[in-house]
């Protein structure tokens, strides 16, 4: 995505609108309407950083077309979350994303349920992150807030993390402070070691503030709660307002 000056040290934390739901919906008829184009391009219109898109393997929300056609609708960097596969790959290196977030993908599941296993996936990922790095793809992972897996991302090469900040979100009591605090020193463990972090999953209003306070958190990704949030409120107005939350917090 647009990158800062220096890609450290923020001005601006950004903010990419994940619109697989608006394809979701679409889907649920089989028609063209909604169209997540006209989705990303209400994204830039109202000053979204840009657009993340999963093409699943069972291509339940985003399908192969979309790609190509939400990079010729918008000017905005896209990410795409792919899982670790050669037709994933050919994919990618097909459409050349301005990024690719490689991401752990079960069929069976509702959503993205875990972070990758960078660590544990070492042999199987390094040659899926070389290839798309070498297309000029700026790789990042999904992972879970842990030092093994930052390391293995720095072994990997990644120039991205993603923090996987689904435990937060559905932490409550005193849970939620120790996940936030999780999520900062990872934050500052990737950023200290020249990973640009950036964060995601179950982000709402009323949880995006402390995550969009911590300093060297670059970008946040965004979908289910801004999707659901359009069906009320339309999607402009949803947009503007995660932005002005991420603003206010980040002073
Ligand atoms: N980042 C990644 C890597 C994801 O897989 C997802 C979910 O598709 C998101 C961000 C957005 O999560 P949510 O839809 O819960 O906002």
């Amino acid at each position: 995505m647009n990158q800062p000056a220096h890609p450290l040290a923020p001005h601006r934390l950004r903010l990419g609108v994940n619109i697989d739901h608006v394809a979701t919906i679409r889907n649920a008829r089989g028609g063209e309407h909604p169209d997540p184009v006209r989705a990303a391009q209400i994204v830039a219109a109202v000053g979204g950083d840009g657009i993340t898109a999963h093409l699943r393997e069972d291509r339940r929300h985003i399908r192969d077309e979309d790609l190509s056609r939400i990079q010729a609708a918008t000017n905005l960097p896209l990410n795409l979350e792919m899982a670790a596969t050669d037709e994933m790959l050919a994919i990618a290196l097909r459409h050349k994303p301005h990024a690719a977030c490689i991401v752990p993908e079960r069929r069976e599941e509702r959503t993205t349920e875990g972070g990758l296993d960078a660590a544990g996936q070492h042999n199987r990922l390094a040659p899926i992150v070389g290839r798309l790095l070498d297309a000029g793809i700026r790789v990042s992972l999904f992972i879970a807030p842990e030092a093994r897996q930052i390391e293995a991302a720095m072994r990997l090469g990644a120039p991205v993390v993603e923090l996987h900040t689904g435990e937060y979100a559905h932490a409550e009591g005193e849970a939620v402070a120790v996940e936030l605090r999780r999520l900062a020193d990872m934050a500052a463990l990737a950023a200290r070691n020249g990973i640009e972090p950036h964060a995601g999953h179950g982000l709402t209003y009323d949880n995006v503030q402390p995550i969009a306070a911590i300093p060297q958190i670059a970008e946040l990704n965004i979908g289910h709660y801004l999707i659901g949030e359009a069906i009320f409120t339309g999607l402009d107005p949803a947009v503007r307002r995660m932005r002005e939350l991420m603003d206010e917090a980040r002073g």
